[in-house]
């Protein structure tokens, strides 16, 4: 979708800014916000990159830097930290050879801490893209990130 469909969908107005700057990102294959593509946007809707960037800044979620086509996102808070999510982390570090950040280097994964998730009850926690990911242990773990590389063939 190119993003004059993008802004065309939501209304050219700065309060839905943020849904189309999601939209923008999801639609791009390496789930990030490029340079062109914000260029574009700043152009049709009539606001300034900086202001845009800043905006997107406040958001953990946006990224300007290339991303895997998954992102897992572990929570770090302190429900989650207390039922092991630190395990959780390293386990998955440790499956795919990257840190805190980083992206494999098949595009496929990047990982990611956030805070609360908001399904503290289910603790320890992990988003990936959208799909939340509940009472995780190791093996689990390892079965979802399995599941998703047999599903993509890698
Ligand atoms: S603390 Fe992890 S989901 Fe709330």
């Amino acid at each position: 979708m190119i993003i004059k469909d993008i802004v065309y969908k939501y209304g050219n107005k700065r309060e839905n800014l943020i849904q189309i700057l999601h939209e923008i990102q999801d639609a791009d294959p390496q789930n990030y916000i490029s340079k062109e593509n914000l260029i574009r946007l700043s152009e049709i809707m009539n606001i300034p990159v900086s202001d845009i960037t800043s905006t997107a800044s406040f958001y953990t979620m946006f990224s300007f830097q290339p991303r895997g086509k998954y992102i897992i996102r572990v929570c770090g808070s302190p429900p989650c930290h207390i039922m092991g999510a630190e395990t959780i982390f390293e386990v998955i570090s440790k499956e795919l050879k990257i840190a805190k950040g980083e992206t494999t280097s098949d595009g496929l994964f990047t990982l990611e801490e956030t805070s609360c998730l908001g399904v503290c009850a289910v603790a320890p926690a992990i988003m990936i893209n959208d799909t939340v990911y509940g009472y995780l242990t190791v093996e689990r773990v390892k079965e979802i990130l399995a599941q998703i590389r047999k599903k993509e063939g890698k």
